[in-house]
């Protein structure tokens, strides 16, 4: 296919915004910078860094991102409202002529009636002071008509039109509660693009949220119908079912270019690793039968596939796993490899450690050389992943001890090292990682509730990681934390950890949005 630039696709990354609201995903500021700097490795063209007013956390990391991150543009979010609108100008100004505001406001009848309670012409009225207030700052303004696929669309077209004349230079048109299906919105696109005048003259985009699992295919529709732009998070991750699924859109408009016509920047040899990334760092793992990134996704279990594909790998296969950045032969160092080796490979794979930082992945790589066999670049993300948290470890495992067996009574024996002073206890339980976290919550003192515990292996193999993911009510909060580790057990205790530090952080820097009900007002999905 001939590349037109009339034909390409933006892709607006939103998984520092719209993906981090989802509860439990919370990411620290250096867990949003390494996804940033991923994210600038994928190519996507624009990053929605935060929403700056929300607290002072998300300003910072607009801000550090805005600094630090180069390539793509840097987008804040704003409501309609001038302390919104300025806090994010002065967020997004390290970016200088590659910042954008992106202001916000409720258009559908619902929401004018029981959120805002306003008329029509108020909100045509707010949204152009909203739009104009941003461009005073900033040349470069997006504004969304929130539920715009569920207000009646010659409003919307009146309030897209006022936005467009007040100097909005992308028209965001989202689908906020996942409402839509792919004909109808399509037809919401080409009825804007027909009713608007000056439309041509901006880029439209399509924000499509996964309640009725419809975000990629409403996305599709969308760009069928003249949006340039596809609003999306790695994973998918988002509040409620999630936002459109970057990965699985990528793919889509590149495997299926015979019938899209269309492409994208991206680099999607990079998009393994950005959806690994992202899982370690929010700690919300992909099902296995993911799209495009879960661990599925490329295999052949059945024999008539397997010796198909053995024949010709593209009578089942419609993408080579190496297209998205799995290689399968990403076997990296042994134990006898050197600290130089170590950092060249970590950098070869996108990291950059501070010494410190990279003296504990070391220690932990030698550790686990030790143990396993063969050490995957997946192995060394898990490791990574406890080196570059800002969330401080309040609590580390120094020692587990765990005696189980279908006539024991499973009890566990722990020491857990807090500001270099030892603590130890023992504890009876139902299962040996019962007993493991009761003996925790003894410890520290605290008494978690797990939602949610997922195990997954990290690469193939006996002696692979195990990974495990948990969920965690910590008094009124719910986290979610990850720890691997060859031992399961541990893996366990290291995940509790991660959730019980996080707790501990979030409730020494009252940090919003820690879980359902604990949003702070000014949070939007
Ligand atoms: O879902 C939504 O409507 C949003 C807007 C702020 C774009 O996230
Ligand atoms: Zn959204």
């Amino acid at each position: 296919m001939q590349r037109k630039a009339k034909d390409r696709v933006v892709i607006f990354d939103t998984t520092l915004r719209d993906g981090e609201q989802c509860p439990g995903a919370n990411m620290g500021l250096r867990e949003k910078l390494e996804v940033a700097k991923q994210l600038a490795r994928l190519k996507v063209d624009i990053i929605e860094a935060g929403f700056p007013i929300a607290s002072p956390g998300d300003f910072e990391a607009v801000q550090e991102v805005a600094k630090k991150v180069k390539g793509p543009r840097i987008c804040g979010l704003a409501r309609c409202i001038d302390k919104d609108i300025d806090r994010c100008a002065e967020a997004i100004a390290p970016a200088g002529s590659k910042g954008r505001i992106h202001v916000f406001l409720a258009t559908s009848a619902i929401h004018r009636k029981f959120k805002l309670k306003k008329a029509k012409t108020e909100i045509i009225k707010q949204a152009v002071l909203g739009v104009k207030r941003a461009k005073k700052h900033c040349p470069d303004v997006q504004f969304s008509p929130e539920d715009a696929a569920r207000t009646e669309r010659t409003f919307l077209s009146e309030v897209v039109s006022a936005a467009i004349e007040a100097g909005a230079t992308t028209i965001n048109i989202p689908d906020t509660v996942g409402y839509a299906v792919p004909e109808e919105f399509g037809d919401t696109i080409a009825y804007l693009f027909d009713h608007v005048p000056g439309i041509k003259n901006v880029v439209v985009h399509v924000h499509c949220h996964n309640d009725l699992g419809l975000a990629v295919a409403n996305s599709l529709a969308a760009i069928q119908h003249g949006a340039r732009g596809i609003e999306c998070t790695i994973n998918g991750i988002g509040e409620r079912a999630g936002n459109c699924s970057l990965e699985e859109v990528v793919m889509a408009i590149r495997t299926r270019s015979d019938a899209i016509n269309l492409w994208t920047g991206i680099h999607t040899r990079e998009l393994f690793r950005s959806s690994r990334l992202v899982t370690q760092l929010t700690g919300m793992a992909v099902q296995r039968n993911k799209a495009i990134v879960g661990a599925n996704a490329f295999a052949h279990e059945a024999g008539i596939h397997q010796d198909g594909m053995l024949k010709e790998r593209t009578t089942y296969e419609i993408m080579a796993p190496e297209d998205v950045g799995i290689s399968g032969t990403d076997l990296v160092l042994g134990k006898h490899s050197g600290r130089h080796a170590f950092k060249a490979h970590l950098q070869k794979m996108g990291f950059t450690l501070k010494p410190k930082e990279l003296e504990g992945a070391y220690a932990a790589f030698i550790k686990l050389a030790d143990k396993k066999k063969t050490v995957y670049d997946d192995d060394i993300v898990a490791i990574i992943q406890e080196q570059v948290s800002d969330i401080p470890s309040v609590y580390t495992l120094d020692y587990l001890h765990v005696s189980t067996g279908s006539t024991t009574i499973p009890t566990a024996t722990v020491r857990l090292k807090k500001d270099e002073k030892i603590s130890s206890d023992a504890a009876c339980g139902d299962g040996p990682v019962d007993a493991t976290l009761k003996t925790i919550d003894r410890i520290a003192g605290v008494q978690g509730r797990m939602l949610d515990f997922s195990l997954q292996a990290v690469t193939q193999g006996k002696d692979a990681l195990g990974e495990v993911s948990m969920r965690v009510t910590f008094g009124d909060q719910t986290l979610t934390g990850k720890g691997s580790s060859t031992d399961i057990v541990e893996a366990g205790a290291k995940a509790y950890l991660n959730c019980l530090n996080r707790y501990l952080y979030s409730k020494k820097k009252r940090l919003p949005r820690q879980g359902r009900g604990h949003k702070s007002k000014e949070t939007k999905s």
